[in-house]
């Protein structure tokens, strides 16, 4: 199947007062039409500067996205994100890639009402005329669950609660049925039933328009429950990717294997990541060699000499480690 996103060697730095930022040294993801990608990795490993980097969304400065492509096709257009000027990328962004942060109330206009923020989405990037984008909108309000649309057209971002101000960020991002979606941690200020909520509305407007999400989360259990593939992210690499029932079953990268041992098992316990003993990688510094070797229990004189690129092991199964934890030795080949 031609992938709707193809993403190959992408790096990002900060040019920080302290030095360079390695934030993102060649990452590497594709997305299927219509799946559901999980990214988890711990704070810092670089999922939300990812995706930042895709949508044209770094502060310049400090940021600059320097390497990679970002390849973007929908069966009838065709383009690298990443070679986008401002402009393409403002019709990109909430056209055919939606997009929704932990944070509503930043990414919502305040001095706009919240139908009209929408409406006018629907007018710039499906050219339509006022009354039927009206139409549309009232629609999609009901459809994610705002009782009394209408009325409720009207209101502001600050009348709404949090939940509610999350399903309007849902409908803005849904609004012109995009092909991708991209969730940053959308409910980690929320409780954990209005999580639900949001997840379970995410996913019935997915099966309704086709969409592929990219959804975000520290949760592992939030990712069981809802990827169909999952991503993990480890110093600004992804070092292990795979379908989501193998990945759980057969985790492959120690850090993976690290945070799946580190999953409280506890009934009605939410699954967090658990921090691994040790420090994350220090990001001043190149990556010249395993992100992961000072923490890691299989750690040998290669992983600190080389960097170890992420390598097919399996039908759909990706994984970047010099060590076959299976095997209990070094894999050969690599
Ligand atoms: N504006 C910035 N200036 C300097 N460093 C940054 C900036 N934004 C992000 N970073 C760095 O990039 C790295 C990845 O961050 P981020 O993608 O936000 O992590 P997360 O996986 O928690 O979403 C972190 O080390 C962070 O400190
Ligand atoms: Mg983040």
């Amino acid at each position: 199947m031609t992938k709707i996103l193809d993403v190959n060697g992408l790096v990002t730095r900060f040019y920080s007062v302290d030095g360079v930022v390695h934030a993102l040294n060649e990452v590497q993801f594709d997305l299927e039409p219509g799946e559901t990608l999980g990214v988890v990795g711990e704070s810092g490993s670089g999922k939300s500067v990812t995706m930042m980097s895709l949508l044209g969304l770094i502060p310049k400065p400090p940021g600059r996205v320097e390497g990679g492509t970002a390849v973007f096709n929908d069966g009838s257009d065709t383009f690298d994100l990443l070679k986008l000027s401002e402009k393409e990328l403002q019709e990109v962004r909430g056209g055919k890639v939606g997009f929704i942060f932990q944070d509503p109330i930043s990414s919502l206009n305040p001095t706009m009402t919240i139908g009209k923020q929408i409406a006018e989405s629907m007018m710039t990037h499906l050219q339509l005329g006022e009354s039927e984008a009206r139409k549309r909108t009232i629609n999609l309000l009901q459809q994610v669950g705002i009782a009394d649309a209408e009325r409720r057209y009207d209101s502001y971002p600050h009348e709404f609660s949090g939940g509610m101000r999350q399903r309007v960020m849902i409908a803005i991002a849904v609004a012109c049925e995009p092909a991708i979606v991209i969730a940053d941690e959308p409910t980690t200020a929320l409780d954990v039933t209005v999580q639900a909520q949001i997840i379970e509305l995410t996913q019935r407007l997915q099966k309704q328009m086709g969409m592929a999400v990219v959804w975000i989360t520290h949760d592992l259990g939030v990712v069981a429950g809802m990827a169909d593939r999952v991503l993990v992210m480890y110093g600004g690499t992804v070092v292990e990717s795979a379908l989501v029932d193998d990945l759980y079953e057969n985790p492959q990268h120690p850090y993976t294997i690290g945070l799946l041992g580190a999953i409280p098992k506890m009934e009605g316990e939410d699954e967090r990541l658990v921090s691994i003993e040790g420090s994350p990688p220090d990001l001043l510094q190149p990556l010249t060699y395993c992100p992961f070797a000072s923490r890691c229990p299989f750690v040998f004189q290669r992983c600190w000499k080389e960097r170890p690129l992420l390598i097919p092991i399996g039908k759909n199964h990706d994984t970047a480690c010099f060590y076959d934890v299976e095997r209990g030795a070094p894999r050969d080949h690599v």
